[in-house]
């Protein structure tokens, strides 16, 4: 069994990313929900611990709070945000609420000679986002960094191995991030650096065929990647026991469905069952504009549609999906209690209280390239491993409004243009994703000699590194004019082309 490292997930936004520098640092880390008890971890031997931040207070009653047994177990412990606030204020330190709370870059000055900042700057910026403030160290603890506005950046019992940090060390804004979660790892928790993609993949084979036994289990086939990974995991763990279902919901975009089961039938050689719903997911989204009305009735068609074919499979049990880490976070389950929800990600959110299915989701602590590391080592076709993010919902996320089979056909000749050209041209970086999204507005153009009264269709590419921050990406105009000019020449109903300016945040990836 690998050195792990566990990080207890207060609900902040970025708390996986935590855990991924984590692995980065070839550490095996995995996120566990805040008030996991003690007893539960000590079974799996954690080496260390993590507190992640999160959006509540310590200073209000009902504020989240981990098993007490946690910061008596002699496990190195490090705080990060609400994780370092929980700790001075448990163990005899006081708080206030910061009268403007601090967001965003700071210069924080470090004492070098703490094990935690060796080999450190002294002064370098780093991110905080806090509203509230250490303003008396509790006993045993020393200060070990500090900022213009926030005197405890950082606190330190070295005879316990207990740290806390208020600013964050996962975010790539801090400097000196990686260097302090190497420090803590590495250095004050001894951990070696023996952890690859490669036990992931053999670890969780291994799972799910002790998971699984004789039973028979179903696969949720997208025809993206996670779906493709998952699914291999699953067939490597269990060979003939796994089916897996596609469900043509009608969503997907130019030829994918016939391009998915060839891939999965010829090239991966996986069982697959294609299921032709297309006329029922139209029916479902009839008259639905608001967004998360269609998620959650597409995750719920979505559901059934799978439980009807098991239900044709005698003694199915599982149901695997690949979902990721982003979705879980964005969606706000209950691996993440304390998070603030966004949207009901498809695969996660919707799912039916009573649902006859267990579910096996072997990618849920990953992020997209994480994903495709793993595909790589199952020996994925390169086409498989690198295509873009596709969403659950599909391109009903990407018509604003009514879903109907005329929007549907022209938001997918359109996206195939936008495709098509981003594809053929040479990109550095390449857009992470790209696609184009129908609006509801309509504005007067004028083609040939005629006036048109059509269809406004943004363009939308981003690059990113996991989907969970992105930028807009700086197109070159002479393909932005080709994909314009194409789309509206191309596609009936078309007769305005807008590109979408707007990071995430403050806006998320898909439009709805
Ligand atoms: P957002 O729109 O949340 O998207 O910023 C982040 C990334 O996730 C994809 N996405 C989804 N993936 N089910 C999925 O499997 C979904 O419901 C879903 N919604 C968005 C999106 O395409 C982007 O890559």
């Amino acid at each position: 069994m690998p050195a792990t490292v566990f990080v207890l997930d207060f609900g902040a936004q970025y708390s996986q990313l935590i855990a991924r520098r984590v692995r980065e640092l070839n550490v095996y880390c995995e996120i566990v929900p805040y008030d996991t008890p003690w007893k539960e971890l000590a079974a799996r031997n954690p080496q260390a611990l993590i507190l992640s931040g999160g959006p509540e207070s310590t200073l209000v009653p009902d504020a989240p709070r981990m098993d007490p047994a946690i910061v008596q177990s002699g496990v190195p412990l490090l705080g990060i945000c609400y994780g370092m606030q929980l700790i001075a204020g448990d163990a005899g330190g006081e708080l206030v609420k910061l009268d403007r709370a601090e967001y965003g870059p700071a210069f924080v000055a470090v004492r070098r000679d703490n094990p935690l900042f060796a080999g450190v700057p002294s002064e370098s910026r780093a991110w905080m986002s806090h509203g509230d403030s250490v303003v008396k160290l509790p006993p045993g603890f020393s200060e070990i960094a500090s900022t213009e506005r926030c005197k405890v950046a950082a606190m330190a019992d070295d005879k316990r191995k207990i740290y806390g940090v208020q600013f964050h060390p996962e975010v790539a804004h801090t400097e000196i991030g990686r260097r302090i979660l190497d420090n803590f790892v590495h250095g004050i928790a001894g951990i070696g650096s023996d952890w690859r993609m490669e036990s992931f993949v053999e670890r969780t084979i291994a799972e799910i065929r002790e998971r699984v036994g004789s039973d028979k289990v179903i696969c949720a086939l997208s025809g993206g990647v996670d779906s493709a990974v998952a699914a291999t995991l699953v067939s490597r763990a269990i060979g003939e026991q796994l089916t897996c279902i596609f469900v043509d919901h009608g969503l997907l975009r130019k030829n994918e469905a016939a391009l998915v089961v060839e891939a999965f039938v010829e090239v991966l050689h996986l069982n697959v069952d294609a299921v032709d719903a297309r006329e029922r997911f139209l029916r479902r989204l009839d008259g639905v504009s608001d967004p998360e009305e269609k998620r959650i009735r597409i995750g719920h068609e979505f559901i059934a549609v799978f439980e009807e074919e098991a239900a044709k499979i005698p003694g199915v049990k599982y149901l695997v999906q690949g979902t990721l880490y982003p979705d879980v976070i964005e969606s706000k389950t209950p691996a993440s209690k304390a998070g603030h929800k966004i949207k009901s990600h498809h695969n996660v959110g919707g799912l039916p209280e009573e649902m006859s299915l267990e579910l096996i989701e072997p990618l849920r602590a990953l992020f997209k390239d994480e994903v495709r590391a793993v595909g790589k080592v199952l020996g994925l076709p390169e086409r498989i491993v690198q295509r873009q993010p596709f969403p659950g919902p599909g391109l009903a996320v990407r018509i604003i409004g009514d879903v109907t089979d005329e929007r549907l056909d022209l938001v997918r000749e359109a996206d195939a243009i936008v495709c098509e050209e981003i594809d053929a041209a040479t990109l550095d970086p390449k857009p992470w994703q790209y696609f184009a999204v129908l609006t509801p507005v309509k504005s007067v153009g004028v083609m040939g000699d005629g006036r048109t009264y059509s269809n406004l269709v943004a363009v939308r590419a981003i690059t990113s590194e996991d989907g969970m921050t992105a930028d807009w990406a700086r197109l070159p105009y002479p393909l932005m004019e080709r994909i314009s000019t194409r789309l509206v020449n191309e596609v009936p109903g078309i007769n305005r082309v807008a590109y979408d300016i707007t990071s995430k945040p403050p806006s998320t990836v898909e439009w709805e």
